[in-house]
């Protein structure tokens, strides 16, 4: 036996500004897999996630909900678990940033950093919230993009036209937190001097030393010769990392810098570490000793929009503070949804996780489809609802719990559930089970399937293990076993027979169950339940990893150890529903609106009585739209041009362009204030108002609904 591997898995810490999206899921599932995966070849594994706590996002959300950020992160926290459980993913532990172990630990990082001439200060300008009294992160400035005059554009790049610059460069910035226009003011940052040539060699070695997927590897090469600066100008080479902010702010506070807090971004991977400290002091090893063991391999898991962090500032924040770096950071791509964009990352998108479980949707099925699309590579994957179905309803359970359905029947019938022997023959000199091709491309399959599944190669592993299902539900429809079952009784040969193919199906199934426990532990826990076979292990199959050969000469895989005859199985029962497409359906469903407190009719009461003498005072005239065209600088307005049969065209703004495009309204009639006094705006004089209907809170019901009178009204009638 070789020596249990020890591993240190994480993924990466979720921002605890919201619940877990399904991109989080992914990520969680995909490292889950790999964790059983490992604990099922006899390694030893700890793995473990956080919540990251800090940063001026997380403090002002909590601030909105009126809740100190304890208490914030405190409550998302609180609403992990139906998640991490509902999907069977098992954290062997779940902490915080903010817990006094990484308090502590990443203050002893810095120190250990600075001690070794690697952290510098220098003072820095940027903009300042005077109303607030806080400095603004870019996030949190809008402004005129300088390049093309957009407004409301954020403090890094346009929306529009795509430029990148700095906040400062913005033309009539304010801030979004109060509306107050942001001022200059200068402060003492502190740096990670990651362009230190000490740095620069160290990560130039790590980076590319096969640790690393090629595709990452090629990736981060460049950032060696070139970085964009925050103007979107070019550098040359590694920056330094400003690592300090100023209160207030939600953080580590730095040693012998009152009012200066760590970044975010440099506590955040420290809680990797954190969290196993804190799981390793409940269960009582000790934390110093078992980092210290040159055997244990550090691995993260995180997508591909964190690289940067996980292979540049956090081995090099490892090295210089004088310990061990990461082993592997395994990068993976987004998911997207029924070929959505990519899902924003604090708010997700389309398929929403507690929604899927609460429709009584399986878990197992999501982690089965994942399974059967994630690779090793940084490669983005779709989730499509048809195929979603497709995979789970034809291959996971018209392939693999197939086989244990259509099997069962026979050996309770005809075996007083009983495993029956399976005969043996030769294959090139080697024997092997005879005529039962099914097992036997288990068996050859074996080997591979591991390999896929430690090298993360999901993709292939289940491709595999749906051929070895094929090949064995071929082998059972050869056999015909119902006709052989239907003279059974009084036919010794059919008898015999239909030993055979039962025993080698079920043979095949346990097999299959073996390569799928990883990704399906629950649904395995029960085949195993029924198979009467608890805790199987890869051993079992006892073949050796070299796929060239798997059956070597003299091998003594016995397939009666395997189950032996007359080993007596549970009573089975029925192991996974399919999916119903009605579920998929209700999963995709818009959330319905959330209900008014009380029954407001349009989301706003009734207004107060009115006379029909005030009525009277409003014009209402029926007006034809002449013309209508897109204001240049608005995103809300359209510019109308309607005849109320005045003999002259009156030029209207109206604030529904997200509702119609210009050419869907001309030559069209509706209904307009005609007596409003003229008001003059940024775009010209509005003379009048047209009606639309609308609910009032936009958000929560959009929709602009401009009226039109019924047909035979001409423009220029009053309406009364
Ligand atoms: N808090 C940081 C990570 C700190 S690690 C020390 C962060 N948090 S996050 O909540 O935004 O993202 C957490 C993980 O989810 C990241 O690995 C991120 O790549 C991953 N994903 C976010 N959206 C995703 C998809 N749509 N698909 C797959 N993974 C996605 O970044
Ligand atoms: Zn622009």
């Amino acid at each position: 036996m070789p020596m249990p591997r020890k591993l240190f898995v994480t993924t990466a810490l979720p921002y605890a500004n919201g619940n877990f999206h399904i991109g989080h899921i992914m990520e969680y599932i995909q490292a889950d897999i790999w964790v059983r995966f490992q604990r099922m070849q006899g390694h030893d594994v700890n793995f473990v996630g956080a919540d990251d706590t800090h940063g001026a996002p997380i403090m002002i959300a909590a601030e909105k909900a009126g809740k100190t950020p304890q208490q914030f992160v405190a409550d998302i926290a609180a609403g992990r678990k139906p998640y991490l459980e509902g999907f069977h993913i098992a954290f062997d532990n779940w902490s915080s940033t903010d817990s006094p172990e990484n308090h502590a630990l990443a203050k002893e990082i810095y120190l250990d950093l600075k001690a070794n001439g690697l952290v510098s200060s220098k003072v820095v300008e940027q903009f300042f919230d005077p109303q607030k009294n806080m400095f603004l992160p870019d996030r949190f400035i809008k402004g005129e993009c300088p390049k093309c005059g957009s407004k409301d554009q954020y403090g890094d790049n346009c929306e529009v036209c795509g430029a990148v610059y700095a906040p400062t460069d913005l033309k009539n910035p304010y801030s979004t937190l109060s509306g107050a226009k942001p001022v200059l003011k200068s402060s003492e940052h502190f740096f990670f001097k990651l362009s230190d040539p000490r740095c620069v060699a160290f990560l130039e070695q790590w980076t590319q030393d096969g640790r690393l997927q090629p595709e990452v590897a090629n990736k981060v090469k460049e950032w060696f010769t070139v970085r964009t600066n925050p103007d979107g100008t070019q550098s040359e080479g590694l920056g330094d990392w400003d690592i300090s902010r100023d209160a207030p702010y939600f953080g580590i506070e730095i040693p012998d810098a009152p009012g200066k807090y760590f970044y975010v971004w440099l506590d955040a991977p420290v809680g990797y570490l954190a969290s196993l400290k804190n799981y390793l002091n409940k269960t009582g090893v000790d934390y110093e000793q078992y980092m210290a063991d040159p055997a244990l391999e550090q691995v993260h898991f995180i997508g591909k929009d964190i690289v940067t962090f996980h292979t540049l500032f956090w081995p090099a924040m490892l090295k210089f503070s004088g310990r061990k770096t990461p082993d592997r950071v395994f990068v993976h791509g987004f998911l997207t949804v029924n070929n959505g964009e990519k899902m924003s990352k604090s708010r997700g998108t389309g398929l929403d996780p507690l929604k899927y479980l609460s429709l009584g949707m399986n878990p197992e099925w999501l982690r089965y489809y994942l399974a059967a699309k994630l690779s090793g590579k940084n490669e983005d994957i779709d989730f499509n609802a048809e195929d979603f179905m497709a995979r789970v309803n034809s291959d996971l359970i018209g392939k693999y719990v197939n086989i244990a359905s259509r099997t069962a029947p026979f050996f309770a019938k005809h075996f007083a559930n009983e495993m029956q022997p399976i005969k043996m023959g030769s294959l090139q000199g080697v024997p092997v089970p005879a005529d039962s091709a099914g097992f036997a491309v288990a068996l050859a399959h074996s080997a591979e399937i591991k390999t896929a599944l430690d090298s993360r190669e999901f993709s292939k592993a289940v491709r595999l293990i749906m051929e070895v299902a094929d090949a064995i539900n071929k082998e059972f429809d050869g056999f015909k076993p119902w006709l052989l079952a239907k003279t059974a009784a009084t036919d010794p040969v059919a008898k015999e027979q239909l030993a055979q193919i039962c025993a080698s199906s079920i043979a095949g199934f346990k097999a299959l169950s073996i390569f799928l426990k990883p990704i399906l532990p629950k649904l395995v826990s029960e085949a195993e339940q029924f198979l009467n076979c608890p805790n199987m292990t890869w051993d079992e199959l006892a073949l050796p990893l070299d796929p060239a050969h798997f059956i070597p000469p003299g091998h003594k895989f016995n397939p009666d150890n395997f189950i032996p005859p007359g080993h007596k199985f549970n009573e089975f029962k029925p192991l996974m529903q399919r999916v119903d497409a009605k579920q998929l359906e209700a999963l995709f469903e818009p959330p319905a609106a959330p209900e008014p407190e009380a029954v407001l009719p349009g989301g706003e009461p009734i207004a107060d009585t009115i006379t029909i003498d005030d009525f009277a005072k409003i014009d209402l005239r029926i007006a034809k739209i002449v013309n209508c065209e897109a204001v240049e600088g608005s995103t809300k307005l359209l510019r109308l041009t309607l005849d109320v049969g005045e003999g002259r065209m009156r030029n209207v703004f109206s604030g529904i362009a997200s509702a119609y495009k210009p050419e869907d309204l001309i030559g069209k009639l509706t209904v307009m204030v005609a007596n409003l006094a003229p008001r003059k705006m940024k775009f010209g004089v509005s003379e009048g108002m047209v009606l639309a209907a609308s609910h009032a809170d936009e958000k929560a019901q959009p929709g602009i609904h401009v009226l039109a009178p019924w047909p035979g009204a001409q423009p220029g009638m009053r309406v009364h």
